[in-house]
């Protein structure tokens, strides 16, 4: 069946850096369905013509030694652009006109992509629902939405219900990029497809769990946006939970959307509420220095940039295991990695000159920049008495692959193309994210709020975040890339 992907919000960042690059590329790999249509809609007056133009350029900045001109050609033949205000009825009944030419009447499943601004989300899908186009008696109509998806529960409450007006919830695909990366996926397979962590992977032998997201680069041009947003909206309602709950899920019957995402959500549901004076205790808050000069902040801001967590996850497999989430702007380097730290072993038998006692196991997953597992376990030191050293045994999961690992945008819109949604959020879910959120930025929004601490840029946060873990006798794990 012919396939049309509408993206609402053209002339966005998004669809010049991520959504026409992984098309174009879903196009190059063959993995596009057949007679795949692309029609972009913004206000931008332009024509097709001069849209597939400023296309080319930026996805060949983008792509590099990807692009080639003779394959664009090909691909941009199904490029098409309808200027349009959202808001206009008449523009509406414009973009449904184009849309009817460009699929010549012929029966099409649509993918209707939401990357406006988001305070029109809501037109978007009203107009949609309206114009009958959430229809799909006769072909697939989906709707994907980008985030921010709401601001706190009561938006994003909102924000479901407005949209299972027009769409049902299978029609619905809430997308978070950190699903589509490889190596979360990877994790699912770790844990599933092999017998031997699975047994471990719980409260007699697990200590602790850190999950950190750290990115070098400041807030740049988005201050805007990021001021009003802080880190805890921007990373941890969407990105660190996902993360968190692929990690701390159970194994569903069966891998199916519905399935899937039915244990992810009981993890969060078992994620313990904090008093104000447990915020205060489990959390740190950071803003780098520099942060109130950027553009489109205010000079008195108290946004973080950084934050750490310490959440507890209620259930028989974590009960008394901390998760230790944390994640920062300005930071020594990118690096998105999940550390699993063991118990220690319970009998000493070695002594050691340099140290006591083993450490105990880690397992390292590393998402970005590259992806992989890394696990650290004693062995003896070569030629020498009974002595112990940490080593390490990595694997690099593009290790037997030829070519690129695909960026996650290609997998989620591939998928959104086949109807398959496990790698989306489901409305429970995102509310459920925001239920452990907005308690937290209440707080720190209030008279009681912790301190906001400044930090240096190129640094792991705050120098308070590694004083508050080592409270707890254990400390983060602050190594750039273990996997290069
Ligand atoms: C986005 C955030 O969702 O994720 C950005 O809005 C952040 O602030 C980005 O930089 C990080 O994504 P990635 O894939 O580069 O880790």
């Amino acid at each position: 069946m012919a396939h049309t992907m509408v993206i609402f919000g053209a002339s966005g960042d998004l669809t010049s850096r991520k959504l026409i690059p992984a098309l174009y590329r879903l196009y190059q790999r063959k993995r596009l369905p057949p007679e795949t249509r692309i029609l972009g809609v913004a206000r931008s007056p332009l024509s097709s013509e001069d849209w597939r133009s400023q296309l080319a350029e930026s996805t060949a900045s983008f792509l590099q030694h990807a692009f080639t001109t003779e394959s664009w050609h090909a691909f941009a033949q199904n490029v098409f652009y309808q200027p349009g205000d959202i808001d206009s009825q008449a523009d509406f009944a414009k973009i449904v006109a184009k849309l009817d030419e460009i699929e010549r009447g012929n029966n099409s499943a649509r993918v209707y992509y939401i990357s406006t601004m988001p305070q029109l989300y809501q037109r978007a899908i009203e107009q949609l629902g309206v114009a009958g186009l959430a229809d799909d008696t006769h072909a697939p109509r989906r709707i994907v939405i980008e985030k921010p998806f709401g601001t706190d529960l009561a938006s994003a409450h909102g924000l479901n219900e407005y949209t299972q007006r027009h769409f049902r919830e299978d029609q619905v695909y809430r997308i978070d990029h950190y699903l589509g990366k490889e190596t979360v996926q990877n994790i699912l397979v770790l844990r599933f497809g092999n017998l031997i962590f699975e047994p471990l992977w719980n409260r007699n032998y697990v200590d602790h769990v850190q999950i950190t997201v750290a990115e070098e680069v400041t807030v740049g041009r988005r201050g805007g946006y990021y001021d009003g947003s802080g880190v805890l909206r921007d990373m941890f309602q969407n990105h660190l939970f996902q993360l968190m709950m692929v990690i701390a899920m159970e194994c569903p019957a069966r891998f199916t959307a519905d399935l899937v995402r039915d244990e992810k959500v009981k993890v969060l549901q078992a994620v313990r509420a904090m008093s104000s004076e447990e915020i205060k205790q489990h959390s740190v808050r950071g803003q780098y220095a520099g942060y109130l000069n950027e553009n489109g902040v205010e000079s008195d801001s108290q946004t973080e940039t950084f934050a750490a967590l310490k959440l507890h996850v209620d259930n028989w497999r974590w009960k008394g295991v901390p998760f230790y989430l944390r994640s920062g702007k300005g930071m020594s380097c990118r690096t998105t990695q999940i550390v699993v730290q063991f118990r220690e072993p319970p009998h000493i038998l070695f002594g050691n000159s340099q140290r006591t006692k083993p450490e105990g196991n880690r397992l390292v997953i590393q998402i970005q920049p590259a992806e992989g597992i890394q696990l650290h376990f004693e062995s003896k030191v070569p030629n020498e008495d009974m002595r112990l050293r940490l080593s390490q045994l990595d694997y690099r999961f593009d290790g037997h692959q030829t070519g690129e690992l695909q960026d996650s945008y290609q997998r989620l819109l591939q998928d959104a193309m086949l109807g398959d949604a496990s790698l989306f959020a489901r409305s429970d879910e995102v509310e459920w994210a925001w239920r452990i959120i907005d308690p937290i930025i209440e707080n720190w929004r209030g008279s009681k709020a912790p301190e906001l601490h400044s930090y240096p840029c190129e640094n792991w946060g705050p120098h308070e975040s590694s004083q508050w873990i080592e409270r707890d006798r254990r400390t983060w794990f602050d190594v750039c890339p273990v996997i290069r």
